[in-house]
């Protein structure tokens, strides 16, 4: 295949510390290195964690495993970067971006390395969640850590990687890749946007930018229900998502579960209102609340402040709003153990507004009012934009360094919603009428946040970025496998603001149009 590199191979025996006098690094004190070489090295890659990649097989593999750490002099931090070099070696590096709150280097990094070159842990270790740096102390924001995750170690662990690839094959590498996914996600278009010269392909999907609208929305559909004393049991909005799926599937022409248009969807929850439907909390029948609806409406539509003015958008019709991929509680969900249903918070959601919003770890969403919450929510998308939002739509240095840019974002989105990305891409389209030269956009029916849904997971959208940079072929329509149908299918997936189409005439040929 064309996308076939040089294998290039190096003596094994480099593989020692010797081999990597510290680099220098503008603000950086190394304090430590490791380089141990791995010989037989065998796992397997899962499609799930490897974003952007099909599923593989890492066999007998060898490569020096070097671990740099070091510190911000007056900081007092401790940032990781660990670097896989594999023998032999393609040409190509990348970097493996983190999720949730890691900034990477974490199991589900981990995974990909066997494919990839380094990842970072930003200071942060392996947390999941921030309450251990977040806060110097009750009202004080811990900043530098927070840069660090932001953007800082982004540009060091690019500046470090290629250094030790330098060292250790003698050469650089022939292209440079960052890949990631939410936060990863999120961390690419911060590339994008501020460290235009690293990389030569950045695939960035369902990236978490706006970061502090889209985190301090995750909580809305809670403060809903605070507001308005009631609580429904999660049956209810998973009752009303099968509405959705039944009202809008057949809009387009195919009837398969899939949503391939939720921007269509034109569903009113208040018509199902009185329902009667088998809930799987109780097993009850059960009739369908006001409330229910009225949750299930207002999530949707996006957080307003008080007046009813628009701070952030909510999901698509179709996503689930009780349970996430990774198999937690949802935005909309509710504990109803006890017999009676009561909030429960997304515990990503909440530290952002609890620690970064209001800055106090007592923090209690029961207690805030809506006009708090939207007050708290216009300031603190202010206070954190230029050093977390990750949201400058301005890519002119990275169009001017020839570089490229895959975004994809699932229609089923719970956690980041979809219409926050499309945002960003229409304002990047309205700043540079060449966008579509340097950076594309695909919108995914059917998958959640990263993956995830019945829509399949885009694996081969590396190598349409591939293909892209390495030669010179922009990708248009990138097909991807949907192997839950029976028979298990191809489709594509169209570059924004194609559509994607299904032939009326055999509608397991999908193609995209305006
Ligand atoms: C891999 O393992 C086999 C058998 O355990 C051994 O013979 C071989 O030398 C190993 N390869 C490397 C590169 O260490
Ligand atoms: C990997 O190593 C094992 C043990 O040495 C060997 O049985 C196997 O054939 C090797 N696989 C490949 C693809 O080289
Ligand atoms: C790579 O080195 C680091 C630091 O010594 C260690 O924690 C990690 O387990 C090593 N990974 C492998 C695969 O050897
Ligand atoms: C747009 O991009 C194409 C392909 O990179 C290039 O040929 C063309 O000159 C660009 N046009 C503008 C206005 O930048
Ligand atoms: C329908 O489309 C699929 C996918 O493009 C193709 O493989 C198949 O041959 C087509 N069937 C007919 C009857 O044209």
């Amino acid at each position: 295949m064309a996308l076939q590199l040089d294998s290039i191979t190096v003596s094994p025996s480099l593989c020692t510390a010797s081999t990597f006098p510290y680099p220098s690094v503008f603000g950086v004190e190394f304090v430590a290195i490791q380089a141990n070489l791995v010989t037989n090295y065998s796992t397997y890659v899962s499609d799930l964690y490897y974003n952007h990649n099909p599923e593989l097989w890492v066999e007998n593999a060898t490569f020096c495993n070097v671990t740099l750490t070091y510190t911000h002099p007056g900081v007092n931090d401790h940032v990781i970067v660990e670097s896989w070099l594999p023998i032999p070696w393609n040409g190509r590096f990348q970097a493996i971006g983190g999720g949730g709150w890691t900034g990477g280097r974490t199991m589900q990094a981990y995974q990909s390395l066997a494919d990839a070159t380094i990842t970072t842990d930003a200071g942060l270790g392996f947390d999941e969640f921030p309450n251990n740096w977040a806060l110097l102390s009750p009202g004080n924001v811990n900043w530098q850590y927070l840069d660090n995750l932001g953007s800082k170690s982004l540009n060091e662990q690019a500046i470090i990687g290629k250094y030790l690839v330098n060292r250790f094959y003698s050469q650089p590498p022939k292209y440079s890749y960052f890949n990631g996914c939410s936060q990863g996600g999120r961390q690419g278009v911060q590339l994008a946007q501020r460290y235009p010269e690293h990389y030569d392909g950045i695939a960035a999907a369902a990236p978490g930018m706006y970061w502090s609208q889209f985190f301090q929305a995750m909580v809305w559909p809670q403060v809903v229900m605070n507001e308005l004393g009631e609580y429904p049991y999660p049956c209810e909005l998973d009752y009303l998502q099968q509405r959705v799926i039944q009202k809008c599937d057949a809009e387009d022409g195919l009837v398969d579960g899939i949503i391939l248009d939720p921007h269509n969807c034109r569903f009113n929850p208040h018509q199902h209102v009185g329902d009667s439907f088998q809930c799987h909390n109780t097993n009850t029948t059960m009739r369908l609340s006001r409330t229910a609806a009225t949750v299930a409406q207002l999530f949707h539509d996006g957080a307003r402040d008080e007046k009813g003015r628009f701070l952030w958008y909510g999901p698509h019709w179709g996503a689930n709003l009780t349970t996430t991929i990774f198999g937690t509680p949802g935005m909309a969900a509710t504990n109803c153990t006890s017999g009676k249903c009561e909030s429960l918070p997304f515990p990503y959601g909440i530290f952002w507004t609890g620690l970064f919003g209001v800055k106090d770890p007592q923090f209690d969403l029961s207690k805030m009012t809506r006009a708090e919450y939207a007050r708290v929510f216009r300031l603190s998308a202010h206070e954190y934009a230029s050093m977390y939002g990750s949201d400058n739509p301005d890519l002119t240095l990275f169009q001017e360094s020839g570089a490229k840019m895959i975004t994809y974002h699932g229609l089923l989105d719970d956690i980041c919603p979809t219409r926050g990305t499309e945002q960003y891409y229409n304002e990047v389209r309205r700043l540079h009428s060449n966008a579509s030269s340097f950076y594309r956009y695909y919108e995914v029916p059917g998958v959640g946040h990263c993956a995830g849904g019945p829509g399949g997971i885009p694996t081969h959208v590396f190598e349409s970025l591939r293909n892209w940079v390495e030669n010179g072929k922009a990708p248009g329509p990138i097909p991807i496998d949907v192997p839950r149908l029976p028979p298990s299918q191809t489709r594509v997936l169209c570059p924004y603001p194609q559509k994607i189409r299904v032939d009326r005439r055999n509608n397991t040929r999908f193609y995209c149009s305006n």
